[in-house]
């Protein structure tokens, strides 16, 4: 995947994320809770483009000098080509540039594949919450300190 592209979602993407996010995560999102995340201020919500098609999506919140990743999917079809990665690591070096402090996330104690991720960008395991999930699935709490 050569040329890669990330902007912002805008509404009419919201049915590509839709599909996108049902057929390629565990945890999924109504179409209310996304079309609310491009109204929220606080709310950046990022599309990837791989080839001019939309492959995956990023949603994080930043408050103040604290940031949250809300959710990260790459299309089934294109899962293990680097592309999750490379949307995380972007997203860390925007996160970056605005003066903030921490970034946290929560993530499924049996989803290997983002936790792995996570790791392999520098987060780390800082607490967990038991029968977080509605199917009872615990959650791992993790962190990412940028400064200080
Ligand atoms: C997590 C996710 C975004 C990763 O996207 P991806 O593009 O397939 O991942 P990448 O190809 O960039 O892989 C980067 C690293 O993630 C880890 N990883 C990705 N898929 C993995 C898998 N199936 N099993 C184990 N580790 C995996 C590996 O460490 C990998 O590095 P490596 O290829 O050098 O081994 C993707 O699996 C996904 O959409 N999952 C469903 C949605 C979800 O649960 N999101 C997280 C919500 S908290």
């Amino acid at each position: 995947m050569n040329n890669k592209l990330i902007v912002d979602c805008v509404k009419e993407n919201i049915d590509t994320i839709c599909e996108i996010d049902k057929t390629g995560s565990n945890y999924n999102w109504t179409k209310n809770m996304f079309l609310e995340e491009l109204e929220n201020k606080n709310s950046f919500f990022k599309v990837l483009y791989a080839d001019n098609k939309i492959v995956g999506y990023i949603i994080y919140h930043i408050i103040i000098d604290e940031a949250e990743i809300l959710n990260i999917v790459i299309d089934n079809n294109f899962k293990r080509q680097n592309l999750g990665k490379y949307l995380l690591e972007q997203t860390l070096e925007d996160i970056s540039k605005q003066n903030v402090k921490k970034i946290f996330l929560e993530v499924g104690e049996k989803n290997i594949p983002a936790i792995n991720l996570y790791l392999k960008c520098g987060f780390e395991q800082y607490n967990k919450r038991n029968n977080y999930y509605k199917n009872g699935e615990n959650a791992i709490l993790m962190k990412k300190q940028l400064i200080g």
